[in-house]
């Protein structure tokens, strides 16, 4: 596939080879096209995101029977659960994040399936050039993105004409057990003391979602084309507060990466100090059960020919 643009000389390229002669896959064999040693914050949070999502194989074999493509790009894949379907069903497969942890992950588990290639990139400068792909699946990117619309058009723009988008904001319908109530309120207070500290503060950034319609977006980029349904796939799990700070202190909320880090540490500490104050010393083990049912009816949308 000669459809990518080399980091190096910005020629266009194939992942292996390159006029340049550049290099591009490491150790992990992950295509790099961003610098492996920039730390991505979502590299804590795989094993939450693993297995979270089980709608993968069933929206795999969905797309197999009802779109017409070969070439696919998963945008923001995570652990990649869902290139390795769509891989397993012989379509040759593009994974993107900028998080190493679950490229490393994906890298190990599609090490025999040589149409799955795992590519460390950033979806607002997708290293491929314009009118390339078949299919663009974006599972639960948007809402972690600070300018998601900038995304979308590089998301049409790497589309061949006629070819098709997947956007999937919400895969999962959750059902939080009970014993979650004090993992909800702990969560809620620090977000909801985050932004009010940093305002205190004097930065003025907003949360995303606040302003950003992706339905009303995505309509004025593409054409609606058609829906799969998927039968819906139960699923339960455990999430906890330790973990959960993790990530906060390591910012998976994009809105946060506009504050400074130091800045960010410091509310954090500060926050994590409340926490304490009022849950315990025992609030990190305080954890939430959840069981829920995947969403069974996805749309596709269609860049016009
Ligand atoms: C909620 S996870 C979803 C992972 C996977 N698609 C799934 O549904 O299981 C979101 C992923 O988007 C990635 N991501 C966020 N911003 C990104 C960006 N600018 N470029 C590439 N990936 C990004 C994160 O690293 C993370 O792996
Ligand atoms: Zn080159």
């Amino acid at each position: 596939m000669k459809i990518f643009v080399c980091p190096n000389c910005l020629n266009v390229r194939t992942l292996k080879n390159c006029k340049c002669q550049m290099d591009i896959k490491n150790e992990f064999n992950i295509y790099n096209f961003i610098d492996w040693n920039i730390k991505s914050d979502f590299d804590y949070v795989t094993d939450y995101y693993l297995k979270v999502n089980k709608i993968q194989e069933e929206l795999a074999r969905k797309i197999k029977e009802n779109l017409d493509v070969q070439i696919i790009l998963d945008v923001g894949c995570g652990e990649g659960d869902l290139s390795l379907e769509l891989g397993k069903l012989g379509f040759d497969v593009i994974s993107i994040d900028i998080a190493k942890s679950g490229l490393v992950y994906l890298s190990d588990e599609a090490k025999d399936l040589d149409n799955v290639y795992v590519v460390r990139a950033d979806a607002y400068n997708i290293p491929l050039i314009d009118n390339s792909v078949d299919l663009v699946i974006a599972n639960n990117l948007f809402h972690l993105l600070n300018s998601p619309e900038r995304v979308l058009e590089e998301i049409h723009r790497v589309l061949k004409k006629g070819g098709y988008f997947i956007q999937i904001s919400e895969s999962a319908k959750s059902y939080f057990l009970e014993n979650g109530n004090t993992y909800k309120k702990i969560k809620e207070l620090y977000n909801k003391n985050y932004w009010l500290i940093v305002r205190e503060l004097g930065y003025k950034q907003k949360q995303y979602n606040e302003d950003f319609n992706i339905f009303l977006s995505i309509g004025n980029l593409f054409k609606y084309k058609t829906r799969l349904e998927t039968n819906p796939v139960r699923y339960f799990g455990t999430l906890n507060v330790e973990r959960y700070l993790l990530r906060e202190r390591n910012r998976t909320d994009y809105a946060k990466f506009d504050i400074p880090y130091d800045v960010h540490r410091k509310v954090h500490k500060e926050l994590v100090e409340i926490i304490e104050k009022e849950f315990g010393e025992g609030h990190k083990d305080i954890s939430l059960n959840y069981e829920g049912e995947t969403i069974n009816i996805i749309d596709v949308y269609q860049k016009e020919d």
